[in-house]
């Protein structure tokens, strides 16, 4: 497998109220095509700002990204990106929605609406094209995001904590669907959440993140292979240590943010 994502020792600060902000320190990570990584860290540290980068909506002061084997320099439809809110547009249908980019960009609605019902059939919202996002509970909202995210069909999606804001259950329904489509799809994910027993039912390889300045301190290649059950993955050999090994990591890491929250400011 070649490498799709590269991030190359990429430090990257912001202007801070006396002195510039560093978030990421010598970050250094790379995504092999169709993987799919699930970045972990204390809030604060910056995977955000990681998965912006990679976006190419925010530039690294050293070091370099690239995509591909080409130096991000801006946003680019190959590159999708799914938040916490689905930021749905109130007034368009669920359709006109996930259409809204590709007819931006000059697609005939007629072609656009044709892949986009196959799109909303897979993530399970057959009969609800003409609905309203006030219309919607919060997980179909996110399903249509997940939607509009996969029509243009990216190379790379990126998803920053996009199941963080539903219940439990809806939640796992989600998680199922994501991982189906993207065997289905083989998109390159780069996914950040806080959840270890998402990282560890969704990811190929787990990233854990210090706290800030960021930089990636573990990282865990999980066993599980591709076939997983969400109701029994947690018997698979191996996953009790490697969830506690991972809860480790991740709460010394918050433990030393809080710490350092204290002595918070500009650094
Ligand atoms: N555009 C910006 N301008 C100034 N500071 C920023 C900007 N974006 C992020 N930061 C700062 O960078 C740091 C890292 O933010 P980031 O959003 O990447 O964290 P995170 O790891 O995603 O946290 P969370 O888990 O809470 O979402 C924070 O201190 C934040 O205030
Ligand atoms: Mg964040």
């Amino acid at each position: 497998m070649t490498d799709h994502i590269r991030l190359e020792h990429v430090t990257l600060d912001f202007p801070g109220k006396h002195q510039r902000l560093t978030v990421l320190e010598d970050v250094s990570l790379s995504l092999a095509q169709g993987e799919f990584v699930v970045l972990l860290g204390p809030s604060g540290c910056g995977k955000s700002t990681i998965l912006n980068a990679i976006a190419g909506f925010t530039g690294a002061r050293q070091g370099r990204i690239l995509c591909a084997g080409q130096p991000v320099s801006g946003p680019h439809p190959s590159r999708g990106m799914v938040f916490q809110q689905p930021n749905l547009f109130p007034w368009l249908s669920v359709l006109d929605n996930v259409t809204f980019g590709p007819r931006m960009a000059g697609k005939k609605r007629a072609a656009a609406n044709s892949e986009a019902n196959a799109w909303l059939r897979r993530v399970g919202l057959e009969g609800f094209e003409h609905h309203a996002p006030w219309q919607l509970s919060g997980g179909m909202k996110q399903r249509v995001a997940l939607a509009r995210a996969w029509l243009p069909d990216p190379d790379v999606l990126l998803m920053d904590e996009p199941f963080g804001a539903l219940d439990a259950q809806t939640r796992m329904m989600m998680q199922e669907l994501l991982r189906a489509a993207w065997r289905q799809t083989g998109t390159t994910i780069l996914f950040v959440t806080h959840d270890v027993e998402e990282a560890l039912f969704l990811a190929d390889r787990i990233l854990v993140m210090s706290a800030r300045p960021g930089t990636i301190v573990d990282e865990v290649v999980l066993p599980f292979g591709p076939e997983r059950d969400i109701e029994t993955l947690a018997q698979a050999a191996g996953y009790s240590d490697i969830k506690q090994h991972v809860l480790h990591r991740v709460r010394a890491e918050a433990r030393r943010a809080s710490q350092a929250g204290g002595k918070e400011g500009d650094k």
